[in-house]
């Protein structure tokens, strides 16, 4: 495909495997360029090396002088930037009085951090194109539970972002909004999920399984596109059901 100056773009972190690999994907399908972001330089390198049409950059999105710096890589290699989806994320599952502070801090400084910094650093390219901002939270960060101290704060902290983002940013035509996932098979997940964990979710869950990367990806997509100009400080669960549907009860399953 040949590259052109009104060819649109996006950012995605977190793009070496999962649910940024994905997206990555379904935004070169439908014709745009894509600077994929990892701090994972090896696992970056070998799957953008096997696309086109994208821009491979090292950074570590909690690091201000790097995302700055991937920032102006980007918008000098692009020339725009139509798009950024702040996706990459680290779970870490514990008991609150086992989350040491260096626990949490880690997952903060990726998670909620790391969407703050790439997104006020895309501000000046997002306003010239009239762009999009799509953040990944989680179900976690829309209903609590055990384990989650760190990782579903993030999360919640994410989904409030967003509706900052929207608040502040709409009169520049920048539109916020946020993907709440529900389990997908991932290195992420499959780290901190256990077979009981697994049984649990399918039980709590109307559509009775896990999602893929391209479910989560394919609303990502949708909301950074022209289909969804009127939709902004939105929050949409992916998840099969799991955060309309109360406790979920197994015992009361037909
Ligand atoms: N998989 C799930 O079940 C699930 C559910 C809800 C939400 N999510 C969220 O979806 C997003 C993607 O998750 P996934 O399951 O695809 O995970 P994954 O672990 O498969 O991929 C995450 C990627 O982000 C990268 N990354 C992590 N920290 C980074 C940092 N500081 N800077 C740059 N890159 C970094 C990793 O190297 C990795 O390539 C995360 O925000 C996660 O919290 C996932």
């Amino acid at each position: 495909m040949s590259q052109t100056p009104e060819q649109k773009t996006a950012i995605v972190t977190g793009a070496a495997r999962g649910i940024g690999l994905a997206t990555t994907k379904q935004f070169l399908a439908e014709g745009r360029r894509v600077a994929m972001i990892d701090r994972d330089a090896e696992a970056l390198m070998a799957e953008a090396g096997a696309l086109e049409n994208v821009l491979p950059v090292v950074c570590d999105v909690s690091q201000p002088e790097q995302v700055d710096a991937m920032i102006a890589e980007v918008a000098g290699a692009f020339g725009r930037i139509d798009a950024l989806v702040n996706n990459a994320g680290v779970a870490d599952f514990g008991p609150i009085e086992e989350t040491s502070f260096e626990r949490w801090r880690t997952v903060m400084a990726t998670n909620l951090d790391g969407v703050f910094l790439c997104s006020q650093a895309a501000i000046p390219e997002l306003r010239k194109t009239s762009g999009a901002i799509v953040n990944i939270a989680s179900i976690s960060g829309l209903r609590a539970s055990t384990l989650r101290v760190a990782y579903g704060t993030s999360k919640a902290g994410v989904i409030q972002l967003t509706q900052q983002q929207a608040a502040e940013l709409g009169e520049y035509g920048i539109r916020a909004n946020c993907v709440a996932p529900g389990p997908v098979r991932t290195k992420l997940a499959m780290a901190v999920h256990s077979q009981e964990i697994i049984d649990a979710y399918h039980d709590a869950i109307p559509l009775n399984r896990y999602g893929s990367e391209d479910e989560i990806a394919s609303v990502i997509v949708f909301l950074c596109s022209d289909k969804a100009s009127y939709v902004t400080g939105q929050t949409i669960a992916s998840d099969g059901g799991f955060q309309s549907t109360g406790v979920g009860l197994p015992a009361l399953r037909t």
